[in-house]
């Protein structure tokens, strides 16, 4: 217990009391459905008053430094501000969006990129960042997919874990570290049908197997904070949820930080049904284990009458209210509330040199090589000439990327730029060809001339950066718009086609994997966006990346991942098997079970051959270790680097279970013709899972490894995990 919040607390009214559990947003722009509430004038009186504990989405060493100085100077208690923001992916050195950092199984460089967007936030006044998301998306209608790390609860966490410790350093107290908020407490990446913010229901089994743990191991990564989710999770929102925040969060987890909700998502509950009033519902939130009310006005407003009424006691506002303390405490803020707030670090931080180059190589690592016919790929700087067509090229806008509030829409490198950039001598004819928000076809022709007198087409298709994010859910999850019609008139023109897919999920591409040529996933890939598309094309990068998440054949399939279920009935054929034979099977009769591309996948202009999977024993007892070898490769005539992932299957349980689950992963660089031997290894613990009875163990019994370069193609082999 510290003395001065202890002392604080004895000093402060009820009033003062609910003021540090609100939190509005400042006067710089809304990431919600309510207008901004007030203007900087009325924020002075209310820091005054001691009835706001900080602001978010505002930023500025010197506007910062005004508000700080107001609430340290002329409040009664003179208790600083927090300064929260969704610095995502970067804040003006904008890096990939989080999928695509996924997308390179780097884990050390997705925790550069955290450590960077910290530096340069806290040098403009946050000091509450409201990221990682770490909500495990699998259904690709979810426009937030963009901004986590994928399907897998296995890599999630780890990336989850990195992210918090870029951001939060060893020591929340220095200047270049923020808070990090964990969010969204919990499952909101499972909302029926992927429709942003809809019910979200299932087992505890799966909701402990699939979704809780990426947020525990950012709490266990020492995350200060943690989001609620606006759905509800089994007809409770999360944000009044004593199951989710108080037993699992705080009990189990032993979590003692603070709990903010998300927008609004306090009030909100009277809109879902579960209260009867906004008083209703700060009662049920303060008490289910929300600390703070972000832009609700519900706990300003209700929680000393609640208190003096009796209806919620002071012991549970003094909880809430010592988070929030010991949060500012942790940050420094009473030591020196304007750490934050530094001009000189405001000039020097932002979109360094340093930190440029940091996105580059990022952005060079995202991108993931889905085809590439006869080895089109990697072009040559020189020669033949190339039709660069799409909007999507050209306009840098659009690689800022979903969550890219503080970055300029002229910030980013585009295609073209990078392009031209990269191979000067080369002829380049760029072509708009579509509108991203409309479906007017008057680019076509053009297009289709440029096209026309040029030896290679490169086109920029996909998703736009606001059409995924929140409130960008999909019902249809193909290239948007009339791209596809263009794509089809320019394949009539039968040259090579090269397509940049830009995309914020599992992107539906049926069309480009049968008719082009080669195909980038390119996500939206941030300030260096032309760069690191350039270096792929000319093979100044080989490729490296491979797929967070399952790319489905049509949304028809949706959810779609990889360590699904056997079911009963399991098809996987491809309907060329007598109808008898298939008829009573798990599937569509209209579309394959099986993805477009699955999970970890993605090529290299290297060719990586596995071999010779040995495992140290045929069986293995709960005090064993298995270790696991495989020879890996590279067969092609360039550098290159592979991620080796390593899956399992438990072949029989007390309940079924996935048929594979990633278990480990190395992403190794191989010279070309070089031949590494890779080993993984496991233990029981690696093997456990929450059984019939809903404990946490193994069982005994046939295990199958799985290792190779995707989730698909693996080689194979068993062991016995015995008494
Ligand atoms: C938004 C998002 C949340 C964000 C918050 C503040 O609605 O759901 O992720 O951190 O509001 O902008």
């Amino acid at each position: 217990m510290s003395e001065r919040i202890e002392s604080l607390l004895a000093q402060m009214t009820l009033e003062e009391k609910a003021g540090q559990l609100n939190f509005p947003v400042g006067d710089l722009f809304v990431t919600g459905p309510a207008m901004i509430t007030a203007e900087s004038a009325e924020f002075d009186d209310r820091i005054r008053n001691g009835t706001i504990t900080g602001l978010f989405n505002i930023h500025g060493a010197k506007y910062t430094a005004r508000l700080q100085r107001i609430a340290v100077e002329e409040s009664r208690l003179k208790i600083p501000l927090l300064i929260g923001a969704d610095v995502i992916h970067g804040f003006q050195t904008m890096f990939p969006i989080p999928l695509a950092e996924a997308a390179s199984w780097d884990i050390e460089a997705i925790e550069e990129s955290a450590r960077i967007a910290a530096r340069e936030s806290t040098a403009v006044g946050i000091n509450f960042n409201f990221a990682p998301m770490v909500d495990i998306a699998r259904d690709a209608r979810w426009g937030r997919s963009a901004e986590g790390a994928g399907e897998d609860p296995f890599y999630g966490s780890l990336v989850g874990a990195a992210r918090i410790r870029g951001f939060q350093g060893d020591d929340l107290s220095k200047p270049y570290t923020v808070a990090a908020c964990v969010k969204h407490i919990a499952a909101y990446g499972a909302a029926e049908g992927g429709r942003e913010y809809n019910t979200v229901d299932m087992s505890e089994r799966r909701l402990r197997e699939v979704y809780l743990p990426p947020y525990k191991a950012a709490i266990d990564a020492g995350a200060a904070t943690v989001m609620t989710s606006f759905n509800e999770f089994d007809g409770v929102p999360v944000t009044a949820s004593k199951f989710l925040l108080q037993d699992i969060l705080r009990e189990e987890w032993g979590f003692n930080g603070m709990v903010v909700s998300d927008w609004a998502s306090v009030p909100e509950m009277v809109i879902h049904g579960s209260a009867n009033d906004t008083c209703d519902a700060a009662k049920q939130a303060i008490e289910g284990g929300t600390d703070m009310d972000m832009m609700g006005e519900a706990f300003i407003e209700h929680i000393p009458q609640l208190v003096q009424d009796g209806k919620v006691s002071m012991e549970t506002v003094d909880h809430a209210v010592r988070n929030v303390l010991r949060l500012k405490e942790k940050l420094g803020l009473f030591d020196d509330p304007f750490r934050y707030s530094d001009e000189k670090r405001e000039k020097t931080e932002l979109r360094s040199r340093k930190h440029l180059s940091a996105a580059h190589d990022m952005a060079r690592k995202s991108i993931v090589l889905l085809k590439n016919q006869n080895q089109i790929l990697p072009l040559a700087k020189e020669g033949k000439s190339i039709a660069l067509i799409g909007q999507l090229a050209e306009n840098s806008a659009e690689m800022n990327g979903c969550w890219a509030y503080f970055a300029k829409p002229y910030h980013p490198i585009s295609f073209l730029t990078g392009i031209k950039e990269k191979a000067p001598a080369l002829t380049i004819n760029y072509a708009e060809g579509y509108h991203l928000y409309n479906e007017t076809t008057r680019y076509f022709d053009e297009a289709i001339e440029v096209a026309q007198n040029s030896d290679i087409l490169v086109v920029a298709v996909g998703e736009g950066a606001v059409m995924n994010g929140e409130a960008a859910s999909r019902a249809e999850i193909g290239l948007p718009g009339n791209q596809l019609s263009l794509l089809k008139e320019l394949k009539r023109l039968r040259k090579p086609i090269i397509a940049l897919v830009s995309c914020g999920r599992g992107i539906a591409i049926p069309w480009l994997a049968e008719n082009a040529d080669a195909i980038l996933v390119n996500w939206a890939l941030g300030s260096e966006a032309g760069r690191a598309v350039a270096d792929v094309l000319f093979g100044d990068y080989n490729p490296s990346g491979k797929l967070p998440v399952t790319f489905p054949r049509s949304v028809g399939q949706a959810p779609i991942y990889y360590g699904s279920r056997t079911t009963g009935r399991p098809y996987d054929g491809d309907y060329s098997e007598p109808k008898s034979e298939r008829i009573y099977t798990s599937k569509y009769r209209d579309e394959k079970n099986s993805p477009l591309f699955p999970f970890g996948f993605g090529l290299s202009y290297s060719t990586f051959r596995y071999s010779n999977l040995q495992i140290s024993q045929e069986q293995i007892t709960a005090e064993d270790r298995l270790r696991v070898f495989v020879d890996v490769e590279n067969a092609g005539e360039v550098a290159g680097e592979e991620v080796v992932q390593f899956y399992i299957r438990d072949m029989v349980g007390s309940v079924t279970r996935p048929v594979k689950e990633l278990k480990g992963f190395k992403k190794v660089k191989l010279q070309s013709r070089e031949k590494q031997t890779i080993e993984f290894s496991l233990g029981a613990n690696d093997l456990s899972f929450y059984r019939r009875d809903m404990t946490w163990g193994y069982e005994e019994g046939e295990f199958e490894v799985m290792i190779g370069g995707s989730s698909e193609s693996v080689l194979t082999t068993k062991f016995n995990l015995i008494s």
